[in-house]
């Protein structure tokens, strides 16, 4: 069965002081964070034992409570990405029950619009009648997610804020499937 989202188990706390994330702003969905201000060293030695590296520009998603995110795959740097639909996140989820993510497929003869976030991160954006649900699942603290493909999330009646690593191999995005072999022994059972 194809993977969406695949959930882990670190016995390393992944954060600094996890207190951060109370303090982020909500006035927008997307943010910049910073690698070494947050992320335990410990954890990112484990990474590097992994023979990985992360983008050193984590991002923070807030969406609130009861809302429906906007439909998109990740923007993609061609350079960085061996197949363009198919590529990962690690994101970490806090707050946000009863939040899952949902993944789509692209209905023929549909063509993406180009979306910049409040970041500058372009994304490509569609509408939901131009893709077809194919799956939904609850992130976890953390999950391996998806993001080459369309994808959003939805939030029940609490706010919810994603923390999320972009892991680099040979400073190559990891398919779904690389990203399952590297994290086997992390993957909760
Ligand atoms: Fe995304």
């Amino acid at each position: 069965m194809k993977q969406y989202c695949v959930d882990l188990a670190f016995d390393i706390q992944p954060f600094i002081d996890i207190s951060f994330i109370n303090t982020i702003p909500k006035d927008a969905y997307q943010y910049k964070a910073s690698l070494f201000q947050h992320i335990n060293p410990k954890f990112l030695l484990l990474l590097h034992k992994l023979e990985l590296t992360v983008y050193n520009i984590p991002e923070v998603f807030y969406c609130r409570a009861n809302h429906s995110g906007m439909i998109h795959a990740d923007n993609l740097n061609d350079t960085i990405s061996k197949d363009p639909t198919d590529f990962v996140r690690i994101n970490f989820s806090f707050y946000g029950k009863d939040s899952v993510m949902n993944w789509y497929s692209v209905n023929a003869d549909t063509e993406s619009s180009i979306s910049i976030s409040t970041t500058g991160a372009p994304s490509y954006k569609y509408n939901p009648d131009q893709v077809t649900h194919i799956h939904s699942q609850s992130v976890s603290f953390p999950s391996i997610v998806q993001v080459g493909i369309p994808h959003n999330v939805t939030t029940g009646n609490e706010d919810r804020i994603c923390f999320s690593l972009m892991p680099l191999k040979n400073n190559m995005r990891l398919s779904m499937n690389e990203a399952i072999e590297i994290f086997k022994p992390y993957i909760k059972v």
